[in-house]
């Protein structure tokens, strides 16, 4: 899908749900997955939170997998944001963003996800469209 009919897909998808919800009452568009591979050579720590919910800091063991829901709701911008650290590797970055990642380009739009793999190299995100991992973010210095 292109990126023109991406977007204007999504705002047919606005518009419908817009018209069936009531003044007031939060509409869900989508609902997805996050999936944080751990492929660095050790245990991970990770601590992944929004401004609405917080899963706590955790420590994930080397090839594991950290998986969450998230949902596209009309109006709620929602970033969830991950500090990663594994010996001197460390960083924050942020593994969801509601307004910038639902799409055919990034996480895919229907049972969309956001699969990441965090290596020694950096933070990758599977592209949907790619369909393969691309490079986002380098650890921080
Ligand atoms: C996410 O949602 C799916 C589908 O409802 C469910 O099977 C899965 O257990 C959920 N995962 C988490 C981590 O809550």
């Amino acid at each position: 899908m292109s990126y023109h009919i991406n977007h204007v897909l999504l705002l047919a998808l606005t518009l419908m749900a817009m018209h069936q919800s009531p003044v007031g009452q939060s509409v869900t568009l989508a609902i997805g997955s996050v999936f944080i591979f751990n492929q660095v050579p050790g245990p991970l720590n990770i601590h992944c939170k929004s401004a609405y919910r917080d899963f706590g800091p955790r420590t994930l063991p080397i090839f594991d997998v950290f998986e969450f829901n998230v949902s596209v709701v009309i109006g709620k911008s929602e970033v969830y944001s991950c500090d990663m650290s594994s010996r001197n590797l460390h960083g924050r970055f942020d593994l969801f963003d509601s307004m910038t990642d639902w799409t055919t380009e990034r996480c895919g739009i229907k049972n969309f996800d956001c699969s990441w793999k965090v290596a020694e190299d950096g933070i990758f995100l599977f592209s949907a469209e790619k369909r393969d991992y691309v490079a986002q973010y380098p650890w921080s210095k």
